[in-house]
């Protein structure tokens, strides 16, 4: 069994709220007794895409100790700074997609963010990016796709306003590739769970807060809900390519794991 954490829409803004709660949820996942063999963050590093935010940021991740985490952006991500500040690269606006492997499982994380917009688009460059990646992928491996957008309608008063553009592109792709296995996003702050392109769509918490379906909202005076703890999610591959996911609330009080005889 592979263990994939995700973690998302951290909105680190320079307050400390978001930045404990990040924090935690990290401190959580490092105290596993079976830690998760990488952490994904998707999206909503920041809440407005400043250096000093993702430096914040850069700190909260340490508590993941040797835990690997790979962050994309999200809509209110800043590529220059995200790569200056938090990846230790060069300042560039390109997409940031990044991949990786754990055994035969590949990971495609995917920058479905356009700057200055609030929706989600994956750019020509990030589908070729995507292309070279399966390419190289085990043959009989699973593959894991992540992106900040859900290509999916979510029910969602906000979120299906600025989901991901062209989603039909994207379910071609999937439904084409038997080794995908799941779709994981952020974006919509609420623990989700539909298909995509005949595969389990997971769409990830936030740490930060949490937006309910149409069904719970009285909008315009209430959107956030701030009560809630923050949650992650733990997603398990087996070798029969099963994905099995928990949504998991990361207490930000009392013990977090198993409480002492
Ligand atoms: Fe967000
Ligand atoms: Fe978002």
């Amino acid at each position: 069994m592979i263990l994939v954490a995700q973690v998302s829409d951290t909105h680190f803004d320079l307050g400390a709220r978001n930045a404990e709660r990040a924090e935690r949820a990290m401190a959580f996942l490092a105290g596993l007794r079976h830690k998760p063999d990488a952490i994904l963050v998707t999206g909503d590093i920041t809440d407005s895409g400043r250096p000093e935010q993702y430096a914040q940021a850069r700190a909260a991740f340490a508590a993941a100790n040797d835990i690997p985490v790979y962050a994309i952006p999200g809509n209110h991500d800043d590529r220059a700074a995200f790569r200056t500040t938090l990846l230790g690269e060069p300042a560039s606006t390109a997409p940031i997609n990044r991949s990786f492997r754990i055994g035969e499982l590949t990971v495609a994380l995917l920058d479905s963010s356009i700057p200055g917009e609030p929706s989600g688009l994956l750019a020509d460059d990030t589908y070729e990016w995507l292309h070279g990646v399966l390419a190289g992928a085990p043959a009989d491996g699973p593959v894991l796709l992540a992106m900040h957008h859900p290509p999916a309608h979510l029910f969602s008063p906000v979120v299906d306003e600025i989901a991901l553009a062209e989603p039909d592109r994207l379910a071609t792709l999937v439904a084409g590739d038997d080794r995908i296995v799941a779709v994981l996003t952020g974006h919509a702050h609420s623990s989700a769970a539909t298909t995509f392109g005949g595969r389990p769509l997971r769409v990830a918490p936030s740490t930060a807060s949490v937006l309910g379906g149409i069904w719970e909202l009285d909008l315009p005076d209430h959107v956030m809900d701030y009560a809630p703890d923050p949650a992650v999610s733990l997603h398990a591959i087996d070798e029969n390519r099963g994905v099995t996911t928990h949504f998991r609330t990361v207490p930000m009080s009392g013990w977090v794991g198993v409480q002492p005889a």
